[in-house]
């Protein structure tokens, strides 16, 4: 089989490799891909973005299946259009994609359908915002609607801030295009749990469980970035927690998605808050995370594009994923200046040191080559991620592998997942 993968970040490395394992899989195609992926598939230039692009490759490249992995085009109905002209295409339509494409579509799904959530109401003007925000004690979370790579929730500590924002929102200097519409949230806490599943429009198999890094700063200081790291263990979610998850929030969504005339299939990301009220959804993301998915697949044991085929062709059962009993972590190491500006073009050095070690894979996001060596090219840079059968030891070789990877001005956290490894009080 031929398989095309859109995007170009760590996920899609991650999504790359793993297809390239199946046993049926004869070759991998991904548009654009990064310098990383382009080592491991055959990269076909080209905009993601553009719709008519991902068609026109999907004409000349002939693949079995395309999967997509950035929100981007199934925002812009990549789905529709591929399954339009007969193209098998794994994820959500463009209105399934609203769960996450749209804050106040899915708060109001989730209120539709008794989904767990943090209390919250939706302003389409700045006089309904003023109004609203005397509803809520503060700190108080306010979210613009629309996509924004991670950079359209402020945590307010006053109301005079989060009215701020929120004007900000609505005005587009925060986020360079205008809100149509701001949701004002309640501030949950608690720690954040990442729980994916696989999902055909009436079935899910739950992913692995794990957990991702936001800020930019050790001990979640600073800025919102894209994901500075994460880890996947099973203790994130037990199997007791887990059949919860499934029953008040995976199977409730899928089921009333259908039943709204929305099918969902693809990978439901359910962002969650595990409270000391329970878990509550934070955001659903209509993709496989990143760096989430990093770490997800290094413990994945079975065939990914039987997976894939289970959701296209209405068969997702227990049975589809078998997952390694190991722990694993995945280490971002960005560019200097992240998530504010930074500069590319620098060489890196190490990969081939790295690559040697034992249960490491180091996935790339943003680089090039030139000349044949590799030079940063984005934000994120590299997923250096680690198995092991304990998340202390899976934590220890992440880092091991970082610490022989260079280039100048490059950053990464030092603490990811040392949370879950202080013994609770
Ligand atoms: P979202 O894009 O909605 O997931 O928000 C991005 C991040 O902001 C989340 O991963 C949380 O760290 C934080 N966040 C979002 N909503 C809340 C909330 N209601 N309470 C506390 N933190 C939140
Ligand atoms: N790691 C968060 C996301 O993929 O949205």
């Amino acid at each position: 089989m031929k398989v095309l993968v859109i995007g170009s970040g760590g996920r899609e490395h991650a999504l790359v490799w793993k297809l390239r394992q199946s046993p049926r899989v004869r070759q991998v195609y991904c548009l654009p891909g990064n310098a990383g992926i382009c080592q491991e598939a055959t990269c076909a230039p080209g905009d993601p973005r553009q719709i008519e692009t991902l068609l026109a490759a999907a004409h000349q490249l002939q693949p079995d299946v395309t999967v997509v992995g950035p929100e981007l085009p199934l925002s812009l109905g990549v789905v529709d259009e591929f399954t339009r002209r007969g193209l098998k295409i794994f994820g959500p339509t463009q209105t399934a994609a609203q769960l996450e494409t749209s804050k106040s579509f899915a708060k109001e799904f989730m209120q539709r359908h008794q989904v767990p959530t943090a209390h919250y109401a939706v302003c389409t003007s700045e006089e309904e915002l003023r109004k609203s925000l005397g509803l809520f004690s503060t700190p108080v979370v306010v979210k613009a609607d629309g996509l924004a790579a991670g950079k359209g929730v402020v945590i307010a500590p006053t109301r005079e801030e989060a009215l701020r924002s929120g004007t900000d929102m609505f005005s587009g200097k925060l986020l360079g295009t205008p809100a149509a519409s701001v949701v004002l949230e309640e501030f949950l806490e608690g720690e954040e749990l990442s729980f994916l599943v696989l999902s055909d429009g009436e079935r899910v198999a739950p992913l692995a469980p794990s957990q991702d890094h936001k800020r930019i700063g050790e001990g979640d200081t600073g800025a919102n970035t894209g994901g500075m790291g994460a880890y996947s263990v099973d203790s994130l979610a037990d199997p007791q927690m887990t059949e919860w998850l499934l029953n008040h929030v995976a199977r409730p969504v899928v089921a009333g998605m259908k039943s709204e005339g929305m099918p969902y299939r693809g990978i439901l990301y359910c962002g969650l808050m595990m409270t000391a009220r329970g878990p509550m959804v934070l955001e659903f993301n209509c993709r496989f995370g990143d760096p989430e998915t990093q770490a997800i697949l290094m413990r994945l044991e079975s065939d990914l594009l039987e997976a894939i085929e289970a959701v296209i062709e209405g068969r997702v059962s227990d049975g589809v994923f078998r997952w390694s009993r190991d722990a694993s972590c995945c280490v971002v190491i960005a560019s200097g200046g992240y998530p504010g500006s930074f500069v590319s073009g620098k060489p890196i050095s190490g990969l081939e040191r790295a690559a040697e070690l034992k249960d490491v894979k180091v996935f790339h996001s943003g680089t090039s080559a030139h000349d044949g060596k590799f030079l940063t090219s984005g934000g994120r840079v590299l997923g250096v991620t680690a198995r092991a059968p304990r998340l202390s030891a899976a934590i220890a070789k992440a880092y091991e592998a970082a610490a022989v990877i260079r280039f100048e001005d490059m950053y990464y956290r030092k603490d990811i997942g040392a949370r879950a490894l202080k013994p609770t009080p």
